[in-house]
């Protein structure tokens, strides 16, 4: 029986090409990132397996396009470049990678606030410029205390719970909104206060969003929210940048409306030369590195292919998207 053939927009670590190589006849496009779209509706025409990436628009064209798919395999968190309804509209299963990379991501949310509060990046570019003037004196250069600050955390999913548990080891007191509240007694064990969504953004010092980008969160942060945030507080998004009207957030950070912003994720990526974000000093740019460390790269692959392996063999991914 000849194999079945899987494609993949991109590398994977060479252990997983090992692995899908055994059972399958695959291709890994190669060249231009994110694959340009002809050749990916091409590509896709008679392949049983997708493995893709965030990058990739897998929509109903490209849906259309696959004849033969049962499975798409994202190496993700999060699957808002897949049309979901549609593909499984067509039966095709989808699995994704959460759990496995909730630490790493957890952890450049906490780095990009404590960076933006200390103002280390923004150092980092006053010294690279020859501007290190001698700035040791009481005004000079301050940034703001982290302990006893309020965090508001947007989304007290995987992440958003990790990153409650990090906070609360700096001495933070952390606020969440989320769409459905928690019971009083994981609220309690996670020591972290329900608020709704203005509320949290009026009184938070730092807000922190961990909500998927869907049409319910597409843009909820807009002016009449940031409006509400305290003149001296700051936003840090390592979700996805449509979550934010980046426009509003341009605008709220250059009226100096918050202190500042921290933002791993963008409306689109990667960001355009003449963005205004990158003249804005009260800015911590990072080029979405949330699940990017070598470990939790490699946990992905694992899952992806594992994902991948039972979707074409018709079976739920172990992380299959609902
Ligand atoms: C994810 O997995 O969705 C992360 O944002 C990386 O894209």
């Amino acid at each position: 029986m000849s194999k079945k053939r899987v494609f993949l927009t991109r590398r994977l670590h060479e252990f997983a090409l090992k692995e899908l190589r055994k059972k399958y006849s695959i291709e890994v496009h190669s060249g231009k990132i994110p694959i340009p779209r002809e050749k990916l509706l091409k590509k896709i025409a008679n392949v049983e397996g997708l493995i893709c990436f965030p990058y990739d628009k897998i929509d109903k064209e490209v849906i259309d396009a696959a004849k033969n798919l049962h499975a798409i395999s994202t190496y993700s968190v999060g699957y808002d470049h897949i049309d979901i309804n549609y593909a499984k509209k067509r039966g095709i299963q989808i699995g994704y990678t959460p759990d496995v990379l909730t630490d790493a991501t957890a952890d450049l949310a906490i780095t990009l606030m404590l960076d933006l509060l200390r103002r280390v990046t923004e150092g980092d570019r006053i010294i690279r410029r020859g501007d290190w003037k001698v700035i040791y004196g009481a005004y000079d250069y301050v940034g703001v205390d982290i302990s006893k600050k309020t965090l508001g955390i947007v989304g007290l999913g995987r992440i958003g719970r990790v990153v409650a548990q990090r906070a609360k080891a700096f001495g933070m007191n952390v606020m969440y909104y989320n769409r459905n509240r928690l019971s009083k007694s994981v609220e309690q064990k996670l020591g972290v206060k329900y608020s709704t969504l203005n509320s949290l953004f009026s009184k938070s010092d730092v807000v922190s969003l961990h909500v998927p980008h869907n049409s319910q969160t597409n843009e909820m942060v807009n002016l009449s929210l940031l409006k509400k945030m305290k003149k001296n507080s700051y936003i840090v998004n390592t979700a996805r940048g449509k979550i934010i009207n980046e426009s509003d957030l341009i605008f709220a950070l250059k009226k100096k409306l918050i202190a500042g912003a921290a933002l791993d994720v963008f409306t689109n990526e990667p960001i355009d030369s003449k963005n205004p974000l990158l003249k804005l000093e009260n800015v911590v740019l990072a080029p979405h590195i949330g699940s990017s460390t070598a470990e939790t790269r490699a946990k992905m692959a694992e899952i992806t292919v594992k994902n991948l392996n039972r979707g074409i063999a018709g079976k739920n991914p172990i992380y299959s998207v609902k």
